[in-house]
């Protein structure tokens, strides 16, 4: 048999993912296993999403247009105008198989094999999975737990452009560190990508959920001021819990990255036609939703911080929004940490499930010591986590 491709064998697996055969087994031995690994929130999907399925009455179930359903993106031209960016009409808005999807055809759209994309480091783990799938090489910004994982200065970042930089890619509440970038920093990029003619991608899936008293600062905001270079990257997957519709979006005012990224989606020739029909409903769901969302998980956030605050040797920076935070422990390396948890640990029979930090790196050595932990569970399961690990924790250095 031909051998299969490098860059197959060469494609990074999720450290997220990685660990699920673990802990399918401790569940089959019946251990109950506390999921702090994945941003799989618990909390349900709005009502009215849930009552339009049940209604969908079409047969048979067709494609829809590659570039999104006429309701869909209504829909999304309308939350855009609620958010006060009346510029975005359906024209400049591309429906996508998820985030997942625009992250794919934005780095499609601006790189050739070869190029360089900019990325702030720790980082959300799969830009480097879709990077390698187009054979673009990321170049990692460092940040640091001990400023809060924020931007470093212009000088610094600048030193990292070469001739092969294409673009700045960045997430906004960032997944995994749960930074929120002041308006300071996002014109700081705006200057440089001004300054180095480069594109801007802003991934904002979390855009809801910030817990600082500043506002949110978009894109989109600065999208006029630089026509060419910006796209915004969307979802509803966080904003609505509905993670398994993968429904998302793209927006930029470039017409030919617009036009490029809707031949890519027509290779696909189409998203979910359901799911769209449940993602149009956006325009029922009551504002009160994400209020009350953004509400929960910043008492999560309090719960999880303060907790991980208290263990002996760990590190940590208050996350300013998403539902995520980065935590140093006390250990040699995180990965062995967490399978020790899946495979050897439990208290009461219980154990909890951790993503190991080096997947958010380019580096791998760079996150040994860390983890991400999402804090997607409920107030009582949180508590109950972050007593399991300091146990653990105490055990494993023993
Ligand atoms: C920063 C960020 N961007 C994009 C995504 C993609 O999510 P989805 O494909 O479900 O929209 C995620 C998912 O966790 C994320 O954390």
């Amino acid at each position: 048999m031909r051998t299969l491709s490098h860059r197959l064998q060469q494609l990074p697996i999720s450290s997220i993912r990685k660990l699920i055969p673990l802990s399918d087994a401790a569940k089959k031995n019946g251990v109950k296993i506390y999921h702090l690994n994945m941003g799989q929130p618990d909390v349900k999907t709005p009502q009215v999403m849930i009552d339009a399925l049940q209604k969908w009455n079409k047969n048979p179930i067709a494609y829809a247009p590659s570039g999104g359903t006429a309701d869909y993106l209504q829909a999304l031209e309308t939350y855009y105008h609620d958010l006060g960016f009346l510029f975005v009409n359906t024209k400049n808005i591309l429906g996508t198989i998820a985030g997942s999807e625009g992250i794919n055809m934005a780095m499609f759209a601006v790189c050739d094999p070869g190029d360089e994309i900019l990325v702030f480091e720790p980082f959300y783990s799969s830009y480097k999975t879709s990077a390698q799938m187009w054979g673009i090489n990321l170049v990692p910004i460092e940040t640091s737990i001990e400023t809060g994982f924020h931007f470093p200065s212009q000088e610094k970042i600048e030193t990292l452009i070469t001739p092969k930089t294409k673009a700045i890619l960045y997430s906004n509440p960032c997944n995994p560190t749960g930074t929120v970038y002041t308006k300071e920093e996002v014109q700081l990029l705006i200057d440089i990508v001004k300054k180095h003619n480069l594109f801007l991608l802003s991934d904002e899936v979390y855009r809801e959920y910030t817990f600082v008293d500043r506002p949110h600062i978009s894109i989109l905001k600065y999208m006029q001021e630089i026509p060419q270079q910006a796209v915004l990257i969307d979802s509803l997957s966080k904003r609505y819990n509905l993670c398994g519709a993968r429904l998302g979006n793209l927006v930029t005012l470039n017409t030919s990255i617009f036009s490029g990224a809707l031949k890519f989606a027509m290779s696909r020739l189409s998203g979910g036609i359901v799911d769209q029909y449940i993602g149009a409903q956006l325009v029922h769901v009551p504002k009160s939703y994400t209020q009350d969302m953004q509400k929960e998980y910043q008492s999560r956030r309090d719960i999880m911080f303060e907790g991980l605050s208290k263990i002996p040797g760990v590190v940590v920076t208050k996350p300013e929004g998403a539902f995520y935070i980065m935590a140093e422990l006390p250990i040699d390396d995180a990965e062995t940490f967490s399978i020790w948890l899946l495979e050897k640990f439990r208290d009461n029979n219980e154990t909890v499930m951790l993503a190991p930090g080096y997947g958010f790196y380019d580096d791998p050595e760079k996150g040994k010591t860390q983890v991400r932990i999402a804090y997607v569970l409920e107030e009582k399961y949180l508590r109950r986590s972050v007593e399991i690990l300091e146990i653990a924790l105490q055990k494993y250095n023993n």
